[in-house]
Formats: C-alpha cells, sequence, structure tokens
C-alpha cells in the first residue's frame, strides 16, 4: 500500500519533470531513462544498509555479460574510470608479456572523442597518436590509421562513435598484420551491432559508459569488458582498491593465502589499487533499464531516420548521419556537419535552434588536437581534414527515448523553416 503511494508520487513527479523539460515543445538533449521502479530499487539498497558495491553491482554485469554475450563485465564509477583502468593494467607488471606496453608507445586513436578517451593514453605516459575520422559516421578513418603507424605503434584505441561501429573487419586486420592491441572505447554505443557481433566485443579490453545522458543510466557509471578471465579478476580487484575480495579465482585466491598467513583475509591486497568502485545505489538504478535497452534503441532509431529522411533534400548543404546495412545502430545522437556555402554557416543554424529551443552542442568534444589540454603533452597527428571541419562546423542535436512522432515532426518543421527563410535562389 505504502509502496504505491510513493510509486504514485515518483511518477506524478517523473511526469511533471518531462512536461517541465519538453515545455512549449523545447527537445532537451536527454531526459532521464529511470522509472519510479528504478528510483524505488535505488532507494532500496539505502534502506537494506549496504549502498555501496555488492549484489546489486555483481546483478548488473551479470546482465550486462549475458546482453553483451561477453564473458566479464566490471563495473566501474565512469567509462572514463574504464578507459583509465584498461591501460593501467596494460602498462603494469601485471600485464601478459604479449600485450605489454611501455613508456613512450604510441596509440592510435581518432582526433574526434571524449577527453577521457586521450587523457588515459597520456597518464599512463603513453603517445596518442590522432588520427583521423570518416564524415557522416565520425569513426576513425582506415587509411588515416594506416598512415599513423610507426615502429612505436603498439595499440589501436578506437572509439565506436554516436550510436556506430568502426569498420571493425578492416581495423582487425590491421592489428593483425601489425601485432597491435585493439581497445574498443564504446562508451556511446551499447547495443550497436557489426555483422551481428556487439560492439565492445572485438577488441581485448572495451569501456561503456552508463553517464547519465546514455542509453542507460546509472547516473554515473561505466563498466570494463573482457574475455579474459586472468585481467578480469585482477581489474575487478584494482577498481576496489585492489582488495582479495573482489579476486574470483579461487586458485588466485588460495596462493595469495598461503604465502600471506599473517594477513587478514579480508584486509589483504594483493594488487596495486584505486577507489573506482561504483556503488549498488547506482547498479540497482540501472538494473532493469537493461531490459528495456533495445526499446530505448528503437524509439531512437524511429527519429533518427525519420529525421534522415526528412532532411536528405537539404544534402547539398549538410552531412547527416549514415547507415550501413551490416551494422545495427545504437543511435545516441543526431550529428549534423554543415558544408561550406554561401547561404548560411553553422553557427547561424544551431542559432536557429536554440531560438526555436532544440538544443545542441558539440560533437562529442571536437577536434582534441584543439583542445587546450593536449598542448601541455605529447602527441602526434597529421593533417586532421575531416576533425577540423567537425570542430568548425559540426553539432548534434539529442536523441532520447522520449522522441515521438509529434516532437520528431516539430524538428523536421524547424529545420524546413530555416532553410526557407536562408536560402534564397
Ligand atoms: C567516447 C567517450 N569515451 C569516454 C566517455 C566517458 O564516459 P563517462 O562520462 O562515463 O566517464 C564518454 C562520455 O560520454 C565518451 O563519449
Amino acid at each position: 500500500m505504502k509502496k504505491n503511494i510513493i510509486r504514485n508520487y515518483l511518477d506524478h513527479n517523473l511526469k511533471k519533470l518531462e512536461k517541465k523539460n519538453f515545455s512549449n515543445s523545447r527537445l532537451p538533449l536527454s531526459f532521464a531513462q529511470y522509472d519510479s521502479k528504478d528510483i524505488l530499487n535505488s532507494i532500496n539498497t539505502l534502506i537494506k544498509g549496504w549502498p555501496t558495491i555488492g549484489n546489486e553491482v555483481k546483478q548488473v554485469e551479470k546482465k550486462i555479460q549475458r546482453f553483451l554475450r561477453i564473458k566479464n563485465a566490471i563495473m566501474l564509477n565512469s567509462g572514463g574510470s574504464a578507459n583509465f583502468l584498461i591501460l593501467y593494467l596494460l602498462c603494469s607488471p601485471y600485464a601478459k608479456k604479449e600485450d605489454k606496453l611501455h613508456e613512450g608507445d604510441e596509440v592510435i586513436t581518432p582526433a574526434v572523442t571524449w577527453s577521457t578517451t586521450v587523457s588515459p593514453i597520456i597518464q599512463n605516459k603513453l603517445v596518442p597518436v590522432l588520427a583521423d575520422v570518416n564524415l557522416s559516421t565520425y569513426d576513425i578513418n582506415i587509411n588515416s590509421i594506416e598512415k599513423n603507424i610507426s615502429k612505436k605503434t603498439k595499440a589501436i584505441m578506437i572509439v565506436n562513435p554516436l550510436g556506430h561501429v568502426c569498420d571493425m573487419k578492416k581495423i582487425q586486420s590491421i592489428c593483425k598484420k601489425n601485432n597491435l592491441l585493439l581497445i574498443e572505447d564504446n562508451c556511446e554505443s551499447i547495443g550497436a551491432k557489426y555483422n551481428n557481433k556487439f560492439a565492445g566485443t572485438f577488441g581485448k579490453f572495451s569501456s561503456i559508459s552508463m553517464y547519465q545522458s546514455h542509453h542507460i543510466s546509472s547516473v554515473e557509471g561505466g563498466m570494463i569488458l573482457t574475455n579474459d578471465d586472468y585481467y578480469a579478476d585482477i581489474l575487478r580487484s584494482m577498481r576496489a582498491n585492489g582488495w582479495l575480495r573482489e579476486v574470483k579465482n579461487m586458485k588466485t585466491r588460495k596462493i595469495f593465502l598461503k604465502s600471506f598467513r599473517d594477513i587478514d583475509e579480508s584486509f589483504m591486497f594483493p594488487y596495486i589499487g584505486f577507489n573506482f568502485k561504483p556503488t549498488d545505489l547506482s547498479a540497482a538504478l540501472v538494473k532493469n533499464q537493461i531490459d528495456k535497452l533495445n526499446e530505448f534503441i528503437n524509439k531512437r532509431k524511429f527519429a533518427a531516420r525519420k529525421i534522415i529522411k526528412n532532411l536528405n533534400k537539404f544534402d547539398q548543404f549538410l552531412y547527416l548521419p549514415k547507415e550501413y546495412s551490416n551494422i545495427k545502430n545504437s543511435w545516441f545522437t543526431f550529428p549534423i556537419v554543415v558544408k561550406k556555402n554561401k547561404f548560411f554557416t553553422k553557427k547561424m543554424l544551431t542559432n536557429f535552434l536554440t531560438k526555436n529551443r532544440i538544443d545542441n552542442r558539440p560533437i562529442i568534444a571536437g577536434n582534441i588536437a584543439d583542445q587546450p589540454f593536449i598542448k601541455k603533452f605529447k602527441h602526434k597527428k597529421k593533417k586532421l581534414i575531416n576533425a577540423e571541419l567537425v570542430m568548425n562546423s559540426g553539432f548534434f542535436i539529442g536523441l532520447n527515448h522520449m522522441l515521438n512522432k509529434k516532437r520528431v515532426d516539430y524538428i523536421i518543421k524547424v529545420f524546413n523553416k530555416f532553410f526557407k527563410k536562408t536560402i534564397k535562389e
């Protein structure tokens, strides 16, 4: 009875939030994915007295493993932490000889990505080599990867951008030919598929993000995915102070316990540790959203396809997103790059969208080579023609599971209005 009252209260307030965020035809970049049941599940971890890492985290990890068909999903406090810990592990004494990265090794990564794809490369004393991207899909350009390979290249850290998946066949073949480790930053593309295999299951390691604006949300949160049990055990421990409690492998546990008999089992730290722990509070919030992931993706797909179909007539002026038949896109946002033309600039278009309450922002972090932080650190780049264009002429509008027909029609109407007003031939 009481539970129903609380649920009604939460439902009422979530409806109010929707009304507020979408008021006067406003279209926000994202909207809460959790419902009243998710909030209650989360609150329950507080009432049960153990809201930090526990059973809920384990259940979320199991669900993601099953969903993405991967052996190990290790939940952390963010996608950025996941990228950092993957590279830290590969530079550490725990890395297998064939995977070990050393100070000064080069890692090829796309120039158009988020700051915490590139920062962890630098933080681990490796050198990021920024490759150019393709327009319309914003994935790493294969020719650019090949041009940037040197004797020092040891790994490729690709990014599956904005729900799209990179050309995995070609990337895997480059990695094989040049003996390079493949890491996937899949923070923006959970649920996407390439040749019917999930993005994030191609690399030795991959990361996903469950940040608040993503497909599913634990507010803050991320995961490392890997099929390698040896590494998974160490990662589980390293994220949580480096303690033994998180080591699953019984053989490994026994070795440590036998070798360090005097140390209290609960307070033994076999590995170097961080506190990148997720909480049960977050895990309980996201747990049931995993069951709705396909539904969320389908709603985003409906919106994206309808917008593309209706804006295609302006393709002389705009690079619109592109779909490939072997890729199942998990539509993250709707990116647009304005082509050089005599009628309007990106700023004019984005100002018009903002005036009409369609929220917009730069594509990911634009061209990382232009961001202030990287200028203080060693990095390499050749000409980044498309990344520059993305930085100067690109933006995206939001896609989310709340984009119904009416809201999508409004987006199309605003674009039509802009072109009618701006293009006079
Ligand atoms: C490509 C990419 N990598 C990493 C991250 C970092 O994820 P988080 O915000 O969970 O740390 C993001 C965040 O959106 C991202 O887009």
